[in-house]
């Protein structure tokens, strides 16, 4: 097996004297995609901001793209930190566009200031981006004119623009209105496909189904279980996995038929 490209050993925070997540081990080969599911505050997207450095963590280490980002519990340095940031796109429930810059200077900007990549060579590569995710005719849009799913699209081609080596994504589609999830989720499959290294954390089980290589099951701040999808989709092996599945699969029930 080749070296992961994302390598988590031993995780351990905690946030005012409270432990949010315990010993978490977690490796990621490159051109895999894992897909994290779990209950409300089992410390989902605090593992995912500690795989770019938002959160640190006190205990353990993690390395992404072969290289240190924490070791024994304590992170590089920050010039190295904002290196290895570049390599690691991250996606927001909440999109975090800026507002008054249009969708193509949304998605240059980090090339330009942070790369140093010329404004010609940056538009080039966003409407390259922008067409990818089918929003070709809006680059010269503001934000507050597009849809949900039109933003997280911008936001996914702006992560795209820095050429990361790994993405990360923090419950892509949950602020979206159902009828916008599909698009989004479209463009995380050909993404999967093309073989970006993803860490993705989801409600969506279809999806997870569908493209996901391991699914890992948290709760707790702990990983309960982790394994192909029809093993936890179909055989989990964990009461806590069943209960959860249970309780997810009943309330998107729900949502069907109060949709319907
Ligand atoms: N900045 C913070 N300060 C204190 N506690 C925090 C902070 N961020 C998260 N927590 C706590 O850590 C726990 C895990 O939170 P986290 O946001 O990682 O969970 P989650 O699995 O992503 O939940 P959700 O599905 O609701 O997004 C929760 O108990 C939360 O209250
Ligand atoms: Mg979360």
């Amino acid at each position: 097996m080749s070296t992961p490209m994302i390598n988590i050993a031993g995780l351990g925070k905690s946030f005012s004297g409270h432990r949010i997540l315990h010993s978490i081990d977690l490796q990621v080969q490159p051109s895999q995609v894992v897909v994290i599911i779990g209950p409300s505050g089992s410390g989902k997207s605090t593992l995912l901001r500690c795989c770019n450095g938002l959160e640190v963590a006190e205990e353990g280490s993690i390395a992404i793209c072969h290289q240190d980002l924490l070791v024994d519990g304590k992170m590089i340095p920050d010039a190295a930190l904002n290196h290895l940031r570049t390599q690691v796109g991250m996606v927001f429930q909440s999109f975090n566009l800026f507002p008054h810059l249009s969708v193509l200077d949304n998605v240059t900007v980090g090339p330009r200031k942070i790369l140093g990549t010329s404004k010609e060579a940056a538009e080039t590569t966003a409407r390259s981006l922008l067409a990818k995710v089918g929003l070709s005719t809006k680059a010269e849009a503001m934000p507050a004119t597009l849809s949900g799913g039109q933003k997280q699209r911008v936001a996914i081609a702006r992560a795209l623009a820095m050429q990361p080596k790994v993405m990360l994504f923090d419950e892509p589609t949950s602020a979206l209105d159902p009828e916008l999830v599909g698009e989004v989720l479209q463009v995380m499959k050909t993404l999967a496909t093309e073989g970006m290294t993803m860490i993705v954390v989801t409600h969506e089980m279809g999806f997870a189904r569908e493209v996901a290589d391991v699914v890992v099951v948290m709760d707790q701040g702990r990983i309960v279980e982790a394994g192909k999808p029809d093993q936890i989709f179909v055989n989990p092996t964990q009461e806590r996995t069943r209960s959860f599945l249970q309780a997810v699969l009943s309330r998107n029930g729900t949502a069907t038929q109060q949709a319907a």
